[in-house]
């Protein structure tokens, strides 16, 4: 047998590369359901089922496009639909290692390999025609009416085939490979999912048909003309009726446009008309170009504010409907978004229309990248070996046919993590030569010698400072001559803030530095959303990461490392994304400023309210009046309204939001906010409460006031008729994957296991009524640790409250732990208890209404909040620390037959409640598993360290830690 699924030669029999257009050539989309058979080598059912005659009616049927691991595949010959989800032989994650034995371009014989066949009609008058995959994973041959048309590999790449169709019933027999050689060169970090997972379709071809064209569009700034030439494989004629255009392909037309923008995507229908076809024209017009290491669009600076998008649906996989993928581009235009790097290959060819429609600057970057050889130490990685060059070629040129007339499309990326080669000096002249108009990025190569964009992956604030001062240190093993070179070119953040749980942090302070030079040209979130899939498994549905799959090589947990849940749930990482990169920014101070971050847009689609609340409640709103502010420029305005005489906090906020309908978002929708404390006047205090002394009762416990206390352990027992439970002191949290690091880096998770910080001992050395206080003194620390809390806690009335002022002192080797040599930074540094489950409602003042860190809390406004216990919780796929709110003046605390219980800090405090423990929490693997206690637990913490973004990144900032010092706090509860 031909083994062609493990050749270098990429495909046989293919059409030539060409520009995915819609034109009024007839179409029959072969979408639907189709025979399928799986079998376990690459032999398939063997040489018959190509055949016209060929008896399937025992077969199975499966949906295309689908990947077959993820479909229920149903028998034909009865019986109940097959699953391989959850198996070995169903969806399989890989990070970096390749899923077959490093031996290119040979694979396993063990090779699932399916079979599709499916029975199709063409009309009797219809003439020569094609046939399109727009995706098949990861090699197919193809076969129509039991003729051989060729085979391909290239997965998320279109191939087209002549298709010599008869009138009638047409017989098309496809041949799916798992693996190929083809797999080699697709080991990016995302789930292997085999199958023909993109539309399939039969095109008619009649005499005239337009092959291709290429759109040639540029927009001269200075004169505010556009200029159109469309080059045609056939003779044709263009019209754009609205710009007065009629000429032939090839002619060209200057006149005056507006251009198109990411803000403003300003597009101008028409025509190309040849003998046999007319082609759907949608031209934007634009240039973009490096001047003097800036990247411009239409003589602007533009700022990518992007993120990095893998196709995903968590029933679906890579086979994503039109709604799925409008609902992205929605959802990242609502999130003021406006970047996409098509991360690693290039999408659906209908997501780069929507985002020509819609308006998004994308990236699309090449279905390769060859991480796997780095387990042979980059020995025969592809990009250096000639042999793999036809194949990296023809990739390129896929992907640049294909998308070349996409206005949204300003960047093509060679490829991801691929090291470095002679090959990549091919595919940059082949691009360079084929299209001039648009710039070229690849990350990997220290030398940047193919690309026009330095750019990194992941670097600390520190780094990325230098770099926006032009003063980096020289990457090692590069040339004076390559060095000179990088330095003049514009730096493009590919991959930053890694998503994954809970987090990123700091995305504020990233943005702060990318708006700092001019020299920064964008960033990419890693990554837009959770590759989890929706699973059921005996105990309960919840989202599947690689690590519940039993395989090995595994990439575990992190495919969950997205801004959208893999249901496109937003996260919270979203909304402070959202308000790290808006594009108007509202400070508020003695003047209300207001600087336009548009790239080219002013103000005037948007509309400025303002709201004056004291305390959270609101006193007065109205309309801000903002002069037009160009963009890049600002505006300063007075402020709208003072503070009134009443004590309290009194904020002013502003919103900017939009004053019309939007494809992608209602009028009103705020695209923008700030705030500012005008005043801060004394709280209003409670009337005083008759205290007295601590004393011993008559149920042996101590009592102040409503307060009894435990006499052995100095716990409180009881406020009243509530049974509390604490508070102790709490240092742990449930690990968010960034706590854990990368490979045993930063890895701090196992630092507080290994130390204890999840099971404190806490004993009590003194409890001592002393006139109207309660004091409590002793310690908190690990078993068999020497390493320890001493604290005191100093109970009293105070306010119309039982107030706990908090004194602690880190005592031991914290910052070198016998034995380990660990530093031991805690997590949090708080207070603990636990109180009876009918309270089921918070409300607070303070930091809202989503959660908040020190790292993460730009998107979360300073006002009164209400949610119940349920809504507090954030719905991270793997369950980890969550839900906390920072900043809290109040907290109050209901529920059904319990008194209110408010709890206000002195200063503020963070609060998280929760039906489970921390330690629960951490121990839970999916969300289902964590069920209610039977009591509430409520964390008041006095600090807790932020986010980061370590589980792919630089460490977490120390600014961002729970300092190890000595230190004093107070709470008071107070029932009502
Ligand atoms: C990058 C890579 C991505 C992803 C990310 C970590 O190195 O390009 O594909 O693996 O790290 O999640």
């Amino acid at each position: 047998m031909d083994a062609y699924w493990e050749s270098f030669t990429p495909g046989e029999g293919r059409r030539r590369p060409r520009a995915d257009a819609l034109s009024d050539a007839r179409r029959i989309t072969l979408n639907g359901r189709w025979r399928f058979r799986l079998s376990p080598t690459a032999a398939g059912t063997g040489p018959a089922f190509v055949r016209a005659g060929f008896d399937d009616s025992r077969w199975d049927e499966i949906t295309v496009p689908a990947h077959w691991v993820l479909e229920p595949v149903t028998p034909l010959a009865g019986g109940p639909a097959r699953s391989l989800r959850g198996t070995g032989e169903g969806p399989v994650y890989t990070n970096t290692a390749l899923p077959v034995p490093l031996d290119p371009p040979l694979v396993p014989t063990e090779n699932p390999t399916g079979d599709y066949r499916l029975v199709f009609r063409v009309p009797d008058d219809w003439g020569a025609a094609v046939l399109r995959f727009q995706g098949i994973d990861s090699c197919a041959k193809v076969w129509l009416n039991g003729e051989p048309l060729g085979f391909s590999t290239g997965s998320r790449l279109p191939v087209e085939f002549d298709a010599p169709v008869v009138p009638g019933e047409n017989v098309l027999a496809v041949r799916v490979h798992r693996w190929s050689s083809g797999t080699y060169l697709e080991d990016q970090d995302m789930w292997w999912l085999p199958g023909i997972f993109r539309d399939v379709e039969v095109i008619e071809r009649p005499d005239g048909a337009i092959d291709d064209h290429f759109v040639h569009a540029d927009f001269d700034h200075e004169t505010g003309l556009g200029t159109l030439r469309v080059e045609a494989s056939e003779p044709a004629v263009v019209e754009i009726p609205e710009l007065g255009v009629r000429m032939a392909a090839g002619q060209s037309a200057t006149v005056p446009v507006e251009p198109w923008s990411a803000e403003s995507p300003r597009l101008y229908d028409g025509t190309l008309t040849g003998a046999g076809e007319t082609v759907e024209l949608r031209i934007g017009f634009r240039t973009v170009a490096v001047v003097d290491g800036t990247l411009t669009v239409n003589g602007r600076r533009v700022l990518l504010r992007g993120v990095n998008r893998h196709e995903h649906d968590p029933d679906s996989g890579r086979a994503l409907d039109h709604q799925t993928m409008v609902r992205d581009i929605v959802l990242m235009k609502q999130h003021n978004i406006n970047a996409v790097r098509t991360s690693h290959y290039p999408p659906h060819p209908d997501f780069l229309r929507l985002c020509d429609d819609y308006g998004l600057w994308v990236v699309v970057e090449c279905d390769l990248e060859t991480h796997g050889f780095i387990y042979a130490g980059w020995e025969g990685n592809p990009p250096a070996d000639t042999r793999w060059l036809p194949a990296m070629l023809d990739r390129t040129r896929r992907m640049v046919e294909r998308d070349k007339n996409r206005p949204s499309v300003i960047i093509w990326s060679l490829a991801n993590e691929s090291w470095v080669g002679e090959n990549f000096d091919a595919l940059e002249s082949w691009v360079r030569d084929r299209d001039p108009s648009r710039p070229i990025h690849y990350e990997r190569d220290p030398s940047y010698r193919n690309s026009d964009f330095y750019s990194l992956m992941y670097p600390a604030q520190e780094l990325l400072e230098q770099i926006g001062r032009r003063e980096e240190p020289r990457p090692e093993g590069v040339s004076d001559e390559e060095d000179s070179r990088r330095r003049t070119l514009p730096f493009l953040l590919c991959e930053y803030a890694h998503a994954m749980g809970n987090g990123p942090g700091s995305l504020v302070d990233y943005q702060r530095i990318l708006e700092s030079s001019d020299r920064f040209c964008g960033a990419f979130v890693w990554e837009w959303i959770d590759h989890g899939f929706r699973h059921r498994a005996g105990d309960g549905e919840y989202f599947m990461h690689g690590g519940d799959v039993a395989y090995a090589p595994n990439g575990g947990r992190y495919c969950l490392d997205g801004l959208l849940f893999p249901d496109r749930t937003p996260s919270p990482g979203l909304h402070e994304l959202k308000k790290a990169i808006e594009p108007v920014a509202i400070e508020i101070d003695t003047t209300v400023s207001i600087r336009n971050r548009h790239d080219v847009r002013g103000l005037d689609h948007l509309a400025f309210r303002w709201r004056l609340e004291v305390d959270g409640e609101r006193r007065e709103e109205g309309d801000l009046p903002v002069p037009p502010v160009p963009p890049g420029e600002s505006a300063e305005v007075p402020l709208p309204a003072r503070p009134g005489g009443e004590p309290g906090e009194w904020w002013l906020t502003v919103e900017a939001r939009l004053v019309g309908d939007t494809p992608w978002a209602p009028a009103g929708h705020v695209v923008a906010w700030g705030q500012g404390l005008l005043a801060d006047g004394a709280p209003r205090s409670r009337p005083p409460r008759a205290t007295t002394p601590a004393r011993q009762a008559d149920d042996g416990l101590i009592a102040l006031g409503d307060a009894r206390f435990d006499p052995v352990s100095g716990g409180l027992v009881r406020l009243g008729s509530v049974k509390v439970d604490g508070p102790v002191l709490d240092l742990g949290r449930a690990p968010i994957e960034n706590d854990r690091g990368q490979g045993g880096v930063n890895d701090l998770a196992s630092v507080w296991r290994a130390v204890g910080l999840d099971r404190l001992r806490h004993r009590t050395d003194l409890v001592e009524p002393d006139g109207d206080v309660l004091r409590v003194a002793g310690r908190a620390a690990a078993s068999a640790h020497p390493h320890a809390l001493a604290y005191r806690f100093d109970w009293c009335h105070d306010d119309g409250g039982l107030r706990v002022d908090v004194s602690v002192d880190f005592t031991g080797p914290w910052a070198d732990t016998p034995h380990r040599h660990l530093e031991i930074v805690p997590p949090r540094l708080g207070l603990r208890m636990s109180l009876p489950a009918a309270y089921a409602r918070a409300r607070w003042f303070g930091r809202g209404p989503g959660e908040s860190y020190v790292d993460s809390c730009a998107a979360a406004r300073v006002g009164r909040y209400d949610a119940t216990v349920e809504e507090l919780q954030v719905g991270y796929p793997v369950p980890q620390e969550n839900g906390n709110r920072l900043d809290i003046r109040w907290l109050e605390l209901s529920g059904p037959g319990v008194p209110l219980l408010r709890v206000d800090g002195s200063p503020t405090f963070g609060f998280a409640a929760r039906r489970w423990t921390s330690e629960e929490l951490g121990r839970a693997r999916h969300r289902h598993e964590l069920v209610d206690s039977g009591r509430l637990w409520l964390n008041v913490d006095h600090a807790q360290q932020g986010l980061g973004s370590a589980a792919c990144g630089p460490a977490l900032p120390e600014r961002y830690r729970v300092p190890r010092t000595s230190t004093t706090w107070s709470v008071r509860l107070s029932l009502h």
